[in-house]
């Protein structure tokens, strides 16, 4: 028996009447606002945090019950905890998944995909531009337990086959990728993944579930870093991974044994932002969209990206399979490394770091800082050139974002 998250079954047997009322409602935004742990006997509105490591038992028979799996109901933490329960039950919902794992971070749930679903000898097939640490497992962790990656191109599906053997059993992708913005078509990535029975997994950290729902164009199973959007305000790491309960069975098998769990103050804390994860998600596209267009009329610009950009490549898949553009936008800086340096040293307001999917704006130079370390052979495969820019888009005014962009350009 399985003690986590079952997102069906915690919905009949945990959540209180007041909250299967809400549950029925088919609206996400309601669904994000209105999913909760049920109300305790003090009454409170807002969700507690279940701060515990572990859980009293009754008894003895009720403790013996519980560890042979007889009887449903929480353990220990890194099992189950019910502030985690509530916030990857309003993932799975949001993402129209059937079952959930949280994590303590977005890398935590792509290794524990892998190293839950595969064995020594399989191999993956991914989309080549990828984060750079999910680029590192594929090249440097998992060649030592035997698991090779294949890569393809965005752009080139109709090569994807030649690529799949008989050992490929995960088919990989992100889109849009970060931080190069490719986007792929996901229900022909379906068609491919089900012509060869792969298991089909997609990243949506760069959308979140209020933009684009993978699962509707196939997948098996989606990822998200909850440390950008779904945080949203640069406080804290989180991760989830919803899809097929037969599959989210495995990883739990594999994750309640390993710990990458999520703290539940970490879970409360991004429970709290998703509330407001679609409004936001509607002012950081409007922003970026707005900014992209002013980009495209500068001088100093060679060129920029943007999904809900006409001149973007897959500007017709980007509209059939998003809602909207989402907060990034990246483009080429005439000048090259120099240029790109210089940019970010004169910008006043933007912040110079690490993460996306803030509130304030952050201006990135990939290939100076999160992807120095790959070879420039590398930096190529995954699209990032010398000059490229990322800026995430935050919510500050339009006018204020741009005036320090153009300011730095
Ligand atoms: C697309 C994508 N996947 C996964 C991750 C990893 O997430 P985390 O930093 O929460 O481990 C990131 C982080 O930037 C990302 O951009």
């Amino acid at each position: 028996m399985c003690l986590s998250v079952k997102v069906f079954r915690f919905t009949l047997s945990h959540f209180h009447t007041n909250t299967l009322k809400h549950l029925k409602m088919k609206r996400k935004e309601t669904q994000a606002i209105r999913t909760q742990t049920e109300r305790s006997k003090f009454g409170e509105h807002a969700s507690p945090i279940y701060m515990t490591s572990s859980y009293v038992f009754e008894n003895a028979e009720h403790m013996r019950a519980m560890f042979a799996g007889e009887e449903d109901g929480n353990v220990y933490s890194r099992y189950s905890n019910p502030t985690v329960d509530e916030f990857i039950d309003k993932i799975a919902l949001l993402e129209g998944a059937e079952a959930g794992w949280a994590t303590a971070s977005g890398m935590a749930a792509v290794f524990s995909t892998f190293a839950a679903l595969l064995n020594a000898g399989d191999e993956v097939l991914s989309s080549r531009s990828v984060f750079g640490s999910t680029h590192k497992l594929f090249t440097q962790i998992f060649p030592k337990w035997n698991i090779k990656t294949n890569y393809v191109s965005a752009g080139e599906m109709v090569s994807w086959e030649d690529a799949i053997t008989p050992n490929t059993k995960i088919l990989y992708l992100e889109t849009p990728s970060n931080p190069a913005l490719d986007i792929i078509d996901m229900a022909k990535a379906k068609e491919i993944a089900k012509k060869h029975n792969l298991i089909y997994v997609v990243d949506n950290c760069f959308t979140t579930p209020v933009i684009q729902n993978p699962i509707e164009f196939g997948a098996d199973l989606v990822i998200h870093s909850a440390t950008k959007y779904i945080d949203g305000q640069g406080r804290g790491l989180g991760g989830a991974i919803v899809g097929k309960q037969e599959l989210i069975d495995e990883i739990e098998a594999f994750a309640r044994h390993s710990g990458p769990c999520l703290s539940p103050f970490n879970a409360w804390m991004l429970s709290k932002s998703l509330e407001t994860l679609q409004l936001r998600m509607e002012r950081h596209s409007q922003n970026a969209l707005e900014i992209a267009k002013r980009l495209q009329d500068h001088d100093q610009v060679e060129w920029v990206k943007y999904p809900f950009l006409e001149t973007h490549p897959a500007y017709d898949i980007a509209q059939k399979q998003m809602s909207m553009g989402g907060g990034i936008v990246t483009f080429g800086i005439k000048g090259g490394l120099e240029a790109g340096k210089n940019f970010l040293d004169s910008l006043e307001m933007l912040s110079l770091t690490a993460n996306l999917g803030d509130s304030r704006t952050i201006a990135t130079h990939p290939a100076s800082t999160t992807h120095s370390k790959l070879s420039e052979e590398e930096r190529q495969m995954v699209g990032i050139t010398q000059g490229l820019i990322r800026l995430s888009i935050g919510l500050e005014h339009v006018e204020d974002i741009w005036e320090d962009v153009d300011q730095a350009l």
